[in-house]
């Protein structure tokens, strides 16, 4: 499966480092800096692109970026032109972690799916960064990560 990631950071480089080596097709987008991408997907042995060309890439869209980046994330999208299926991974988390951006009328993932109307959203937060990093401790719990990770096998 071709799956475009948006936000090359712990979670994105994480997934990465779990899907890559079963065999799918993955394009990282969205860092502040595109050497840093560049070099970042090079050294995993993935491509590297902008937000628009790792959602035209992808069969499926993970969305792995800060919360307060991701409007401006998902604003580079452009024109889709079929649904896609979007794997929103976000915490509507403040930047120092105080608490949650928004309040109770409404969601991280009902906002997602206002920003990406091209998308069909499925909201699942994986396990924190370090576990993906530690793939025999995702194993032994069997996590939701190592549960979604397999829909891509
Ligand atoms: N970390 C975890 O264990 C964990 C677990 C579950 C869910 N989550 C959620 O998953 C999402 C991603 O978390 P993460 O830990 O992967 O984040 P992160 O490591 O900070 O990565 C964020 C990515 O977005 C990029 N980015 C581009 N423009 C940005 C901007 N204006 N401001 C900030 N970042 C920008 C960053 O680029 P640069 O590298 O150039 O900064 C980086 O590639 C968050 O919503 C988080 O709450 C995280």
């Amino acid at each position: 499966m071709k799956i475009g990631i948006i936000g090359a950071g712990n979670v994105g480089t994480g997934l990465t480092k779990l899907l890559l080596p079963r065999g799918h097709g993955l394009m990282l987008s969205f860092h502040k800096e595109g050497e840093k991408l560049r070099s970042t997907a090079a050294a995993l042995g993935t491509r590297a692109g902008t937000v628009a060309e790792a959602v035209q890439f992808g069969d499926v869209v993970v969305l792995a970026t800060p919360w307060v980046a991701t409007a401006e994330a998902l604003g580079q999208v452009g024109q889709v032109p079929k649904q896609k299926i979007l794997w929103d991974c976000t915490n509507t988390l403040k930047p120092d972690m105080s608490g949650l951006s928004i309040g109770t009328t409404t969601s991280g993932g009902e906002e997602v799916a206002k920003l990406a109307p091209w998308a069909r959203v499925v909201k699942a937060i994986p396990p924190f960064a370090e576990a993906m990093r530690n793939r025999s401790e995702v194993g032994r719990e069997r996590s939701d990560l190592l549960s979604l990770s397999r829909i891509f096998t």
